[in-house]
């Protein structure tokens, strides 16, 4: 099948994805800028700049053909420990595109949301995620979730200390803590669990991206370089999870 996929020109998946049976949630793993930068001689920013681009098209794309919720890792809870230098570049990127982003998300009528661990940033970037998320509050169209200072660790802890407080303060009994429970106090518990994980760059790992709502999400990974990732790659991973049967445990 992969051999097939391969061999199957990009343009073709279009005319074969069923519009009916597309995933409602897509989570994106934008990895492999760096390598994209190095492999050209050029600073690993550069490699940042050219993923938010990749970024904007395929967010773009992904409206247009009519996905309801995009979630995409742009800064991890681990991306801390890199250089100050690509830190402060990473952020800079972060800052400009949610000043650039409020006004094109805002006419697409997208809902822009950030999850992660917010309190952790800057107050520019505060202030920039404050107003993008108030003047796009409205959007029907798609709601693009951004992973920023995100860990999925840190989201599952952080509703554990929730449920705690509640059971502490004896609005609810430790028992009552379930499944149900905990979904509920997830960053944003208003979008249903991502159907279709993508991660370029040729790692065949999470690195901590969506942990409690991927229980059952279908992985999708390729050797793309996320600056390198384009419409046809998206109509790809598409095409290859409608092939799959999921099961959810049943049969
Ligand atoms: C993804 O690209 C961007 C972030 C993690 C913020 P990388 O910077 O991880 O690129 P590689 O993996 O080094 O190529
Ligand atoms: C995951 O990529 C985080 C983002 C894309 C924001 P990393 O490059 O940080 O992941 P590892 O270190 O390869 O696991
Ligand atoms: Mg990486």
């Amino acid at each position: 099948m992969i051999r097939f996929n391969k061999k199957k020109k990009a343009a073709d998946y279009s005319g074969l994805i069923d519009r009916n049976n597309l995933p409602k949630h897509i989570g994106i793993i934008m990895d492999g800028n760096g390598r994209w930068a190095k492999k050209r001689g050029l600073p690993r920013s550069i490699g940042h700049a050219e993923g938010a681009k990749a970024f904007d098209k395929i967010i773009d794309f992904a409206g247009k053909l009519g996905i309801k919720v995009v979630t995409c890792y742009a800064f991890s809870t681990e991306n801390w420990s890199r250089p100050d230098d690509e830190v402060a570049a990473l952020m800079s990127l972060l800052l400009q595109y949610l000043k650039d982003g409020l006004t094109k998300m805002a006419d697409k009528d997208t809902k822009v949301i950030i999850i992660g661990d917010t309190k952790g940033l800057n107050e520019d970037i505060k202030e920039g995620i404050r107003k993008i998320e108030d003047s796009t509050k409205d959007g029907k169209s798609m709601v693009l979730q951004i992973a920023l200072n995100y860990g999925g660790r840190q989201e599952i802890i952080s509703a554990a200390q929730k449920a705690a407080k509640m059971a502490v303060s004896g609005e609810i009994k430790p028992e009552d803590i379930d499944d149900k429970l905990l979904s509920s106090l997830m960053y944003n518990p208003d979008v249903p669990e991502p159907d279709l994980i993508i991660r370029p760059s040729g790692e065949f790992r999470l690195s901590n991206f969506l942990l409690w709502g991927s229980a059952y999400s279908e992985l999708w990974f390729s050797d793309i370089l996320w600056p390198d990732f384009t419409a046809d790659d998206l109509l790809k991973s598409i095409y290859d999870y409608q092939q799959r049967s999921r099961r959810f445990g049943g049969i």
